[in-house]
């Protein structure tokens, strides 16, 4: 193992992340029309997954269109924890980790951030050893890793599960994992970049057999071939990825998050108003907007990396079902859940990737909208109207959804629980302000 003490810093300097989280509250005054450009920030799963890949490299590594967010400090703080210095400068984060001080992931900061469990597989790469806590269920399901697991033995890895703490370590002399050809039973995000991120530093070529095929896999992949890594297929159900020694530092540009991007969409659909949203990639957004469309709106592209929403005339109703990219963002079904409550006529959405994310029905019912659960479906009969409520956010994506449905309800939506919100959008009462739209946060 390479790696002894040093002393290590974080600098998360121009940091305006977390607002005013603690009893804040969001008062959402519906009914007013939106108008005007929104700026997208760089992706929050793509980013917490490229922080924990530069664990595979000593030299440093500059990464750019980093988003302001409570998660992406949680994963700072876990590098952090690990021994690497950060330093930020405004949208621009440089990491360095010449050394490590220890490969024992606190369980205080993975607790508090499930996709800091991803540190496993580079960790383990890099030093043949690695500790990191279970991260445990959350708000929207059981989130098993076994996946991970099973994955890192095939490669070698001895892996073995104590006191809650996964401890996983390289047998041998050669320090290194083995390439080997590995079939996830669901193509899970997280399971794909943990064994494409060990995989770069192992012996020969693993092929990775139903991967996740999400954009921001994608990502990962181009910030590990910025590394020097060899790796194939990244975006296909198949990836193919040769090991080498090591990889060294690199400048990357994180990819814009297609789910905040999807988010203003729906911003602009709910108030039946046309909003430009830049920079997007327009084939993250295929899925999103293919819905969009059904339902009644267009969206068009101004530019390679620009896209413009216009409202139809009405919300049609739709049947939507989550499933693993291309299919439809389980990330974008609770705001679409907000959207069609507002909508004409029956629709159905059924959740087919998590067991538990159907929490914010009871809130959006709370707001006068129809919606019945049938298992992990539900039912939404379109009302003409929703009203203003106090509601509580009760995950990330759900949280936005209630923005949403206060944007077009009438009266003032008193919006709690804002730290689901703050782990995953950068300052959105203020995009949404600069849009025209109604909303302040205040302390309660
Ligand atoms: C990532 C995203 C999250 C998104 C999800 C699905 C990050 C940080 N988060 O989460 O925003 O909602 O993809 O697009 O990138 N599963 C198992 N065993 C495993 C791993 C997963 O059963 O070992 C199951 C999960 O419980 C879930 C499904 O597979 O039901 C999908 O999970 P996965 O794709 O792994 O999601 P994450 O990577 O955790």
């Amino acid at each position: 193992m390479e790696d002894t003490a040093i002393v290590t810093s974080i600098h998360l300097s121009n940091s305006p992340t977390t607002a005013d989280t603690g009893d804040a509250i969001l008062e959402v005054t519906g009914g007013s029309s939106l108008s005007g450009q929104v700026a997208i920030s760089g992706a929050k799963n793509s980013a917490l997954v490229v922080m924990a890949a530069t664990l595979l490299t000593s030299q440093p590594c500059r990464l750019r269109n980093v988003p302001h967010l409570v998660d992406i400090d949680r994963m700072g703080e876990v590098l952090s924890a690990l021994g690497l210095t950060l330093n930020r400068q405004d949208q621009a984060l440089e990491i360095v980790s010449p050394t490590l001080t220890t490969t024992q992931a606190p369980y205080d900061l993975v607790s508090r951030l499930r996709a800091s469990f991803f540190v496993i597989g580079p960790l383990l790469a890099r030093t043949g050893m690695a500790q990191v806590p279970l991260p445990g269920g959350c708000a929207i399901g059981a989130r098993p890793v076994e996946l991970h697991v099973r994955g890192l033995q095939a490669m070698g890895a001895n892996v073995h599960i104590d006191h809650g703490t996964v401890h996983a370590y390289i047998p041998g002399q050669t320090g290194r994992l083995r390439g080997t050809k590995i079939y996830l039973d669901y193509p899970s995000v997280g399971a794909t970049e943990t064994l494409m991120m060990a995989a770069t530093l192992a012996q020969g070529e693993t092929i990775i057999e139903n991967a996740a095929q999400e954009p921001e896999v994608i990502d990962l992949a181009n910030f590990c071939r910025a590394m020097g890594g060899r790796i194939r297929g990244a975006g296909t159900n198949t990836i193919r990825i040769v090991g080498t020694h090591e990889l060294h530092g690199a400048d990357y540009e994180i990819i814009p998050d297609r789910i905040e991007a999807g988010t203003f969409l729906v911003a602009a659909a709910i108030t039946r108003s046309s909003l430009s949203l830049a920079p997007v990639v327009p084939e993250h957004l295929t899925a999103i907007v293919a819905k969009l469309q059904e339902i009644g709106g267009q969206v068009l592209l101004e530019g390679p990396n620009q896209v413009r929403y216009q409202p139809g005339s009405r919300i049609l109703p739709a049947t939507i079902q989550t499933g693993p990219f291309p299919g439809f963002p389980t990330d974008m079904q609770a705001q679409f859940m907000a959207l069609l409550a507002h909508g004409d006529g029956t629709s159905l959405i059924s959740e087919t990737v998590f067991e538990n994310r159907l929490r914010h029905v009871a809130e959006l019912n709370r707001m006068g909208a129809d919606i019945r659960l049938n298992g992990n479906s539900a039912i939404i009969n379109g009302v003409p109207r929703l009203s203003a409520a106090p509601v509580m956010a009760t995950d990330l994506r759900a949280s936005a959804a209630l923005v949403l449905a206060g944007l077009a309800a009438e009266g003032t939506t008193v919006i709690q629980g804002l730290h689901h919100l703050d782990r995953g959008y950068h300052n959105l009462e203020g995009k949404l302000q600069r849009l025209g739209a109604k909303i302040t946060r205040h302390r309660a």
